[in-house]
């Protein structure tokens, strides 16, 4: 042990450093709460008695070899630099703290969530894991049915009644279970299905529901908010609806919005036709309003889903939906300006 000390000994009397993290840097090895004196002085209490006496004296010149090392480092720094001082202008204003960016999904999200606010819709929120019933069986889809397999679902392998949800469509379930007609809400969150991984598609992706329950509720009502919808989201006033199939609405629609044929890229997001895909919807159907205690009787309303992804790609021009999961600073700092 005495020989290593006096290398040490030797190391601090040849330490010379010009600079002020050199010296810190030297402080931290030496004299630091996990520095190397530290360690000898606990290494120091396991010696046998004969040899504490030469051991100690050695550390103590090691340490108090250093310690003066480091005073006279920092004296020797101070004089050099004059008046400023090893800290520079200590009148400078701080450094300025980097704005931060919100997430294009969620800029996204809040934008549709403050669109729909504004016609007196709320946010709710449901589970991510959900069970059977709400995912799919209270939505028309009972076991063995076929439309089940347009979703690849995540099941929870302990236990097959429960999976990650494939849409936002179960909290339409939870929330007409807990709030009487009229009923006006939106349901933004989180959806997964078993899908392999590309430009396209994920595995993970977020989605947002949308639900309006009262009497005489009409497809006309539903044409119309989702007119407003994209007027405000994309600035495009002309959408289409065209049948389509979801177990839980009838009739069921898928909307296109014109997006126009006026660039190159235009073209070909489109595929020639100027018309975009958006979003699923359509009128609850009956069985649905049973399954969550709602008389079909009495109310009517409507429904719709869409993908958020997709619309901040459409709307930031972004061509891999991976992109939004990569974390990369490159990427997400371009969004700065967005609130
Ligand atoms: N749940 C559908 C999906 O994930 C989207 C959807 C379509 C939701 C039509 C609806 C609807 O509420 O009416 O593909």
């Amino acid at each position: 042990m005495l020989d290593t000390i006096q290398k040490y000994i030797d190391e601090v009397a040849q330490f010379k450093a010009t600079k002020l993290d050199e010296i810190e840097a030297f402080r931290i090895k030496f004299i630091g709460s996990k520095g190397i004196i530290k360690s000898l002085f606990s290494d120091f209490k396991t010696l046998p008695n004969d040899q504490k006496k030469a051991v100690g004296q050695a550390l103590n010149t090691l340490k108090n070899a250093a310690t003066e090392k480091v005073k006279i480092a920092i004296e020797n720094l101070e004089n050099q630099i004059g008046d400023e001082g090893i800290y520079g202008d200590l009148t400078r204003p701080a450094a300025p703290i980097e704005i931060g960016s919100r997430h294009p999904i969620s800029i996204v999200k809040n934008k549709i969530v403050d669109i729909f606010s504004r016609i007196g819709f709320t946010v709710s929120e449901g589970p991510e894991i959900e069970d059977d019933w709400h995912n799919f069986s209270a939505l028309n889809l009972p076991e063995y049915h076929p439309a089940r397999d347009m979703q690849d679902t995540f099941f929870i392998e302990k236990n097959p009644d429960m999976l990650l949800r494939t849409h936002t469509s179960s909290v339409q379930v939870r929330y007409m279970d807990n709030h009487k007609p009229p009923i006006r809400t939106i349901s933004p969150g989180r959806v997964f299905r078993n899908e392999d991984i590309s430009a396209r598609a994920h595995c993970i992706f977020h989605q947002v529901e949308g639900l309006y329950i009262d009497t005489d509720v009409s497809f006309a009502d539903l044409k119309q908010t989702l007119l407003y919808f994209t007027k405000e989201l994309f600035g495009k006033s002309k959408i289409r609806l065209r049948p389509s199939f979801f177990p839980f609405t009838e009739p069921s629609a898928e909307v296109d919005i014109y997006w126009g044929l006026e660039t190159e890229t235009d073209y070909r997001i489109t595929k020639g036709t100027g018309w975009l895909e958006i979003m699923g919807c359509g009128m609850v159907d009956p069985n649905v309003l049973k399954n969550a205690g709602i008389d079909p009787e009495k109310y009517t309303g409507y429904a719709f889903g869409m993908g958020i992804e997709r619309i901040a790609m459409l709307l930031y021009q972004i061509p891999d939906i991976r992109m939004f999961y990569e974390n990369d600073v490159k990427f997400l700092e371009q969004f700065k300006a967005v609130i």
